[in-house]
C-alpha cells in the first residue's frame, strides 16, 4: 500500500514534467513535494508566541492533496498557505461588516486559517470517535478508532 502510494507519486512528478515539455516550454517544471515531516513557522514579520510547529506532512497522504491545498489546479506550482492574497493577515482583524464579511476576513489572519483546518479536521475525527464508540457499547468492543491528530496547545506547540 505505502510502496503504491509513493510509485504514485513519482508517476505523477514525471507525466507532470512531461506535459510541460509537449507544451513546448523551455525549462521543465516539477513540484517538489516535501516528504516526511518539516516545521511550519509563523511569517517573518510576526514574534511568535508559541513554539512552531513539527507537521507530518506525509502521513496525512491518505486525504487528497486539494483538502489542504484548496486553491492547486493540478497544473501550476503548490504556492504556500502564506502567499500575498491569500491566508497573508498578519493579526486578527477586527468585527466589521456581516458575519459573512468577517468570516471572510478572518480566515485571511493565518493563524485562524491554520487553526481553522487544521484543529477543525483533528475536531472532527475526534467527534466521530465519541459517536463510534458509543455505538460499540452496545456492538463490538474491538473494532479500532480511527487515530486522530492533537487538539491541546503543547502538542503542536511544544513548550521551550
Ligand atoms: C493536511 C493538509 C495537507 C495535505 C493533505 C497535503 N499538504 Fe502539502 N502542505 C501542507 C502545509 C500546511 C504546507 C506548508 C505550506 C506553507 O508553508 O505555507 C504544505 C506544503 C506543501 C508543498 C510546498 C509548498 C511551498 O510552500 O513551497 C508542496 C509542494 C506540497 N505541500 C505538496 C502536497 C501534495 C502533492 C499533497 C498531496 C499528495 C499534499 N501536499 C497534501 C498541508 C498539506
Ligand atoms: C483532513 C484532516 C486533517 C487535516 C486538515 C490536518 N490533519 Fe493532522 N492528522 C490527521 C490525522 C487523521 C492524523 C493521524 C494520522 C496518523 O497518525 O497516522 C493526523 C496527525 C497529525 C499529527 C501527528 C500527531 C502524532 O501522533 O504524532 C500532527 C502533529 C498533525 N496532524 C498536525 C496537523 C497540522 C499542523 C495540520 C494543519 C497544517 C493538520 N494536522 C491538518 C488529520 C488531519
Ligand atoms: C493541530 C496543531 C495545532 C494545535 C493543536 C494548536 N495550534 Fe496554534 N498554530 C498551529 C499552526 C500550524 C500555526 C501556524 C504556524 C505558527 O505560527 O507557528 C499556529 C499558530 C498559532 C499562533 C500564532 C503564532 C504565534 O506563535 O504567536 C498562536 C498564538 C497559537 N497558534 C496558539 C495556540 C494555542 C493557544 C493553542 C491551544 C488552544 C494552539 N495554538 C493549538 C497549529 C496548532
Amino acid at each position: 500500500m505505502k510502496t503504491l502510494r509513493i510509485a504514485g507519486l513519482i508517476g505523477f512528478i514525471i507525466i507532470f514534467g512531461l506535459t510541460l515539455m509537449v507544451s513546448g516550454q523551455e525549462t521543465v517544471e516539477e513540484i517538489c513535494i516535501p516528504m516526511g515531516s518539516f516545521y511550519i513557522e509563523p511569517p517573518e514579520d510576526v514574534t511568535a508566541k508559541r513554539a512552531s510547529v513539527d507537521f507530518p506532512h506525509s502521513r496525512h497522504f491518505d486525504y487528497s492533496c486539494k483538502t489542504c491545498h484548496h486553491k492547486w489546479d493540478y497544473e501550476g506550482p503548490i504556492l504556500g498557505c502564506t502567499t500575498s492574497g491569500c491566508h497573508d493577515g498578519l493579526e486578527p482583524p477586527k468585527k466589521v461588516g456581516t458575519t459573512a464579511e468577517y468570516n471572510e476576513l478572518s480566515m485571511r489572519y493565518y493563524k485562524n486559517a491554520y487553526h481553522d483546518m487544521c484543529l477543525g479536521c483533528h475536531k472532527s475525527i475526534k467527534k466521530q470517535n465519541i459517536l463510534a464508540e458509543r455505538k460499540l457499547r452496545f456492538t463490538d468492543k474491538d473494532t479500532k478508532l480511527k487515530k486522530a491528530g492533537p487538539l491541546t496547545c503543547k502538542n503542536c506547540h511544544p513548550e521551550e
